[in-house]
C-alpha cells in the first residue's frame, strides 16, 4: 500500500497517463486475439470414444402400459431418484419451500396424473412402482423437461437430398453451479439416466427416441422411413406455468412431448405428423423441428399455446439446405447473453452442404458455444436408414456455462 502510495506521488500525470495507455492497450489485444471463450468450429471430433455411446432398451408396446418402463424404471432407479433429488433441491435454493412444494406435489399427484391422457397415466403409475417414488413426485418428473430444457437442433441435407436430422440438448440452467468442478449439477445428474429407446410391437420397431430414464415423452424422436423431429423450449411470459394452470382448471391442452410421442405412434407420414403438431393446442409454447424421409422435407414449427398464430419455417426459406432452431423465434434476434445461433450458422457454413452427415453435423454441435456446460447429449439421425445414434457430451474448460 504504501509503496503504491509513494510511487503514484511520484509519477507525473503524464507517465501515468502513458503506462495506462499500454496497460489497457496489452489487456485489449489479449482480449481480441486470444479470448478463450471465442466460437471455434470444431472438425474431426466424430466418432468420440465408444465409452461415451449412451445404451439403448426396448420398450414392448405389446406390454400392459403399467409394466412397459418397469425393466428401465428398475435398472435406473437410483439415476432416477438421484435426478428428483437434484430437482427438488433446485426448488429449495429458489425459496426454501422445497417440503412445502413435495407435500403439495404428494397431497394432488395422483389426482394430477387422472388429468393425464392414457397410456401416460398408467405408464407413469408403472414408474412410480418399479422406482419406489410418490405418483406425484414422478410426475413432476416428467413435468420438469416440458419446462427447462434449452437447446439446439439442425436439419440438413446433402448433396443427394438425403435428409440429416441432428440435436443437443442443453438442460440444468441456474441448477447449480458447482465452482470446483465448473460444472452444472443438475446436468451432470442427468447424463448417467440418458438411453436410447427402441419402441416395438409384435418385436418390430415403431419408433426411437433419447430420453432421460422415467420420462415418457418424446424430445427427440424418429419414425424410421418417415420422419424424424425434436422440441426446443420456447420461452414466453404465458409459458408453461400459465398452460399448467389453464389444464387443470379446463382439462384442455397437451403437454409437448406427449403430442410428439403421440405423433410417433399414430402419424404414417411427414404430413400427418406436421398436421398433428400445428393443429393441437398445448399447454406451453414451443418449437418443433420436424423432418422428413426426402429433399426439402424440413421445417421449424414456431408454437403458441394456441393453435392460432403458428410459423411454419421451411428449409426452403431459411438458407436451402438447411434450417436451424435454438430457442428464440427465427425471425428475431437471440438474446445477446445466449447467441448460439450465429456460431452455429458460422459453422453450417464452414461445414459445407458437401460435408453434410453424420459426422459433420457432429462436429458443428461439438463447436463452443454451440456446446456448452449444458449439453448433456447430442444425437444425430437419418430417418431414411431409420439410424439415431447418441454421445454423452462435455464441454472441457475454458467453456461457457451455456
Ligand atoms: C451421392 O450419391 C452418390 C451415388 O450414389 C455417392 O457416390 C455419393 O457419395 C453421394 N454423396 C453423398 C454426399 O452422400
Ligand atoms: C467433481 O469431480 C470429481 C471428479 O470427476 C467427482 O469425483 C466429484 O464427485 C465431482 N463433484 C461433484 C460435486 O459433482
Ligand atoms: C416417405 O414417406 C411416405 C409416407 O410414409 C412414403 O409413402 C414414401 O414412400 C417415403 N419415401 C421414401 C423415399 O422412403
Ligand atoms: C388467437 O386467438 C385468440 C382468440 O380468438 C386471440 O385473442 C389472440 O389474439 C390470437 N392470437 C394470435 C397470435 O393471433
Amino acid at each position: 500500500m504504501a509503496t503504491t502510495v509513494s510511487l503514484a506521488k511520484r509519477m507525473t500525470p503524464i507517465s501515468a497517463c502513458i503506462l495506462l495507455c499500454m496497460t489497457l492497450g496489452l489487456l485489449c489485444q489479449g482480449v481480441a486475439s486470444q479470448d478463450p471463450y471465442a466460437p471455434v468450429c470444431e472438425r474431426g471430433k466424430y466418432p468420440p470414444a465408444e465409452s461415451l455411446k449412451v445404451p439403448e432398451y426396448v420398450i414392448n408396446l405389446d406390454l400392459p402400459a403399467r409394466d412397459r418402463w418397469t425393466q428401465l424404471a428398475t435398472e435406473k432407479r437410483q439415476e432416477i431418484r438421484n435426478i428428483l433429488k437434484g430437482f427438488k433441491s433446485f426448488v429449495d435454493q429458489f425459496g426454501g419451500f422445497a417440503e412445502e412444494i413435495v407435500y403439495f406435489i404428494d397431497l394432488f399427484g395422483p389426482a394430477i396424473v387422472d388429468f393425464l391422457p392414457q397410456p401416460f397415466q398408467d405408464e407413469i403409475r408403472g414408474i412410480s412402482k418399479a422406482t419406489g417414488l410418490e405418483i406425484g413426485e414422478v410426475t413432476l418428473y416428467n413435468i420438469f423437461y416440458e419446462i427447462f430444457t434449452v437447446c439446439t437442433s439442425i436439419i440438413a441435407e446433402d448433396a443427394n437430398g438425403t435428409v440429416y436430422h441432428a440435436r443437443n440438448l442443453d438442460f440444468g440452467l441456474f441448477m447449480g453451479w458447482d465452482a470446483k468442478n465448473r460444472t452444472w449439477q443438475m446436468t451432470e445428474i442427468l447424463k448417467p439416466a440418458i438411453v436410447n429407446l427402441d419402441f416395438q410391437k409384435n418385436g418390430k420397431t415403431v419408433f426411437k427416441s433419447v430420453n432421460y430414464a422415467g420420462y415418457v415423452g418424446i424430445l427427440t424422436g424418429i419414425v424410421p422411413g418417415k420422419f424424424s423431429l425434436t422440441i426446443n423450449e420456447r420461452f414466453k411470459l404465458d409459458g408453461g406455468y400459465m398452460g399448467i394452470i389453464h389444464l387443470i382448471m379446463t382439462g384442455k391442452g397437451s403437454w409437448l412431448g406427449f403430442l410428439t410421442r403421440n405423433a410417433m405412434e399414430t402419424a404414417q407420414s411427414f404430413e400427418e405428423a406436421m398436421a398433428l403438431l400445428v393443429n393441437t393446442e398445448l399447454i406451453a409454447p414451443a418449437y418443433y423441428i420436424l423432418g422428413g424421409n426426402s429433399s426439402g422435407q424440413a421445417c421449424v414449427i414456431t408454437r403458441n399455446r394456441e393453435v392460432n398464430g403458428t410459423d411454419v419455417w421451411w428449409m426452403k426459406q431459411a438458407g436451402g439446405w438447411y434450417v436451424l432452431e435454438t430457442n428464440y423465434d427465427h425471425w428475431s434476434a437471440p438474446l445477446f447473453l445466449d447467441d448460439r445461433r450465429t456460431p452455429a450458422n458460422n459453422c453450417m457454413r464452414k461445414l459445407t452442404q458437401q460435408n453434410v452427415g453424420v459426422a459433420g453435423l457432429f462436429d458443428v454441435l461439438s463447436s463452443k458455444p454451440v456446446l456448452n456446460k449444458l449439453t448433456t447429449y447430442t444425437a444425430l439421425m437419418q430417418v431414411n436408414s431409420g439410424h439415431l445414434e447418441t454421445w454423452l457430451q462435455s464441454c472441457p474448460d475454458p467453456c461457457v456455462p451455456w
